[in-house]
């Protein structure tokens, strides 16, 4: 599976089996941290097996059933975290609708998971991954349009493919309580200026986007405006 087809299976699991994750799967997202942790300087951690964090009777919003293992994205507070972590942990999303699993962001967690994470003083816990083994795959959301999330264009028909395929890409992404603020601008100097909109969780939900912008769009084809 390529990331394109991950991107369209992919979709917000919330229940899941007992189906532990296997020691090779494990490994090989353990690798996958380790990279994304060095390339986007941050202190994810994964935990498998470990019931207790996700028990439903501690959970703030109740609707995730039989998590076992999670993977906490954590970094140094600061004025671009968010942005990263959405950017990083939709890579761990995607690498891991590759092997197979299921996984749903959930910003709403209990604090008595802190206590076994290994947090540096400056450290951030921004939210948690679930990941496991779906008693379903989900279901695909629903979505905005293109043109309501394009900017600075009247008529989408004269825009460049790899732009519309950036945004149909962003389109799938997973955003919290499916709310698809963020919005794309192609600038006069040929570049996309990304802009997350007003909302709880807008930041994340950007950095998710703009990943699947660039599987979408072919990062070759265009930079980032800044
Ligand atoms: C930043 C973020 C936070 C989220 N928090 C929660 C949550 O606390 N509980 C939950 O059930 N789903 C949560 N979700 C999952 C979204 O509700 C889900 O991604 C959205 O409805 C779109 O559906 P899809 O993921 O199936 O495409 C979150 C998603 C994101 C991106």
């Amino acid at each position: 599976m390529d990331l394109k087809e991950a991107m369209e299976a992919r979709h917000a699991v919330r229940e899941y089996t007992d189906a532990p994750i296997e020691d090779e799967k494990v490994k090989l997202l353990q690798d996958e941290i380790d990279r994304i942790n060095k390339e986007g300087d941050l202190n994810v951690q994964l935990f498998t097996d470990e019931p207790a964090a996700f028990d439903p009777e501690t959970l703030i919003y109740g609707k995730i059933k039989n998590v076992k293992n999670y993977i906490a994205m954590i970094g140094k507070n600061g004025d671009d975290l968010e942005e990263r972590v959405g950017y990083y942990g939709e890579q761990l999303v995607l690498f891991a609708q590759q092997q197979g699993l299921n996984t749903c962001w959930v910003g709403t967690t209990y604090k008595k998971m802190h206590k076994l994470m290994n947090l540096r003083e400056y450290d951030r816990i921004v939210l948690v991954i679930a990941i496991g083994y779906g008693t379903d795959s989900g279901v695909p959301h629903t979505s905005k349009s293109p043109a309501a999330v394009i900017r600075g264009c009247t008529d989408i028909s004269e825009l460049p493919e790899w732009f519309i395929n950036g945004v149909n890409a962003a389109l799938l992404a997973p955003t919290a309580v499916n709310q698809q603020r963020f919005s794309f601008r192609l600038t006069e100097d040929g570049k996309v200026l990304a802009d997350p909109g007003r909302a709880f969780f807008s930041k994340i939900d950007l950095g998710i986007a703009k990943y699947h912008f660039e599987i979408g769009a072919g990062k070759e084809n265009f930079e980032w405006a800044s």
